[in-house]
């Protein structure tokens, strides 16, 4: 373990979560799984027919990090647009069943996301995706402006998950970074490449190495490459930090005029990294929010996602498990 990282500093933060509210922006997603059994092909078409045997729903998305922060023990609310439809009920009433806020989330004209997996003998068969890229306006835009104005002064810590959706822009970008310089909260982004110059002026942000290369134009092979990398997004966005993911190598954190700093990970097994990400950028806001230096937060972050990869699926770590964790470290 790093010198300069105090053990009891992290597990008091922990210990403060319940006490932690996060608001978190971006493309709210619906995962289904629809489970069944092959027995026959089509008369159709050469296709499998898949006698259906149950269907189950997760939060996907922005709601993922929700997730993971509920998961923690710590107060979310969630801000985005989901359809008027009944995947957007399943979505609320899901997120609702989490001890989720689902305050700041405004209904718009479009369809729910909803990515549908058909799984058969543990196999997924096909993938079904029903979406459709929106971009807030008008009314959908005033009333976010209102829910988010409101959200934000009860949150320590704001998380904009982009998927590249649509839900965040120029104007919903403009509206957080506003809102959270007069409360004078963190805006943390978990990029997309494609929509980079939307982020100016977040605080810090969580791209992974593929993502950073794509930002910065520097493709990175080693930690000299991450470092420029890093300070290139920093900046060209007038961010704080980046904290670049680096999947089985752990991660990086630079900050304005600070040398790099590495992490490596913690993972002893890997069995699914599905959704490591948003574990990443939950348990960082979670730490930020409660007091916690940049790299300590990192260091949090960084134990988190190595429980999470050792869980099959889209998996979530809770606060005794990171504790735990913590206390592990030699
Ligand atoms: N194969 C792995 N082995 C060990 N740790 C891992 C592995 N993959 C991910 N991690 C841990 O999870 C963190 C985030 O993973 P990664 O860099 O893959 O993020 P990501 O690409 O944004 O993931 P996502 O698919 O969720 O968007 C890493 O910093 C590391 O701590
Ligand atoms: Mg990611």
């Amino acid at each position: 373990m790093n010198s300069n990282i105090d053990k009891n500093r992290l597990v008091n933060a922990v210990r403060a979560f319940p006490e932690t509210t996060i608001l978190v922006v971006g493309d709210l997603m619906l995962d289904r799984f629809v489970w069944g059994e092959v027995s026959r092909i089509s008369p159709e078409a050469p296709v499998p027919v898949v006698e259906v045997q149950k269907e189950t729903i997760l939060l996907g998305g922005a709601a993922n990090v929700a997730n993971n922060i509920r998961a923690m023990g710590g107060g979310c609310i969630l801000g985005g647009v989901c359809g008027n439809d009944d995947a957007g009920t399943s979505l609320l009433a899901l997120a609702s069943d989490r001890g989720i806020d689902t305050g700041a989330v405004v209904n718009d004209a479009g369809p729910t996301t909803v990515k549908t997996r058909i799984i058969a003998r543990g196999q997924q068969v096909v993938r079904v995706d029903r979406e459709e890229k929106r971009k807030p306006g008008g009314d959908v835009l005033k009333s976010l402006s209102d829910v988010f104005l409101e959200a934000v002064s009860r949150a320590g810590c704001v998380i904009v998950s982009d998927y590249a959706k649509g839900m965040i822009n120029h104007d919903v970008m403009g509206i957080l970074r506003d809102t959270c310089q007069r409360h004078a909260i963190p805006v943390l982004v978990d990029p997309k490449p494609s929509n980079m110059d939307i982020y100016l002026g977040a605080t810090m942000l969580t791209p992974n190495s593929l993502e950073a290369a794509a930002m910065s134009g520097i493709e990175i092979s080693d930690d000299e490459t991450l470092f420029l990398a890093a300070s290139r997004i920093m900046k060209n966005l007038d961010a704080s930090a980046v904290l670049i993911t680096r999947g089985p190598h752990g991660m990086g954190l630079v900050q304005k005029q600070q040398p790099l700093f590495t992490i490596p990970t913690m993972a002893r097994e890997v069995f699914d990294v599905t959704g490591a990400g948003d574990t990443v950028i939950a348990t960082f806001a979670m730490g930020i929010a409660n007091g916690l230096e940049m790299q300590e937060a990192a260091w949090l972050a960084n134990i988190a996602a190595g429980i999470v990869v050792g869980k099959v699926g889209t998996a979530t770590a809770d606060s005794h498990e990171i504790i735990q964790a913590i206390n592990a470290l030699s």
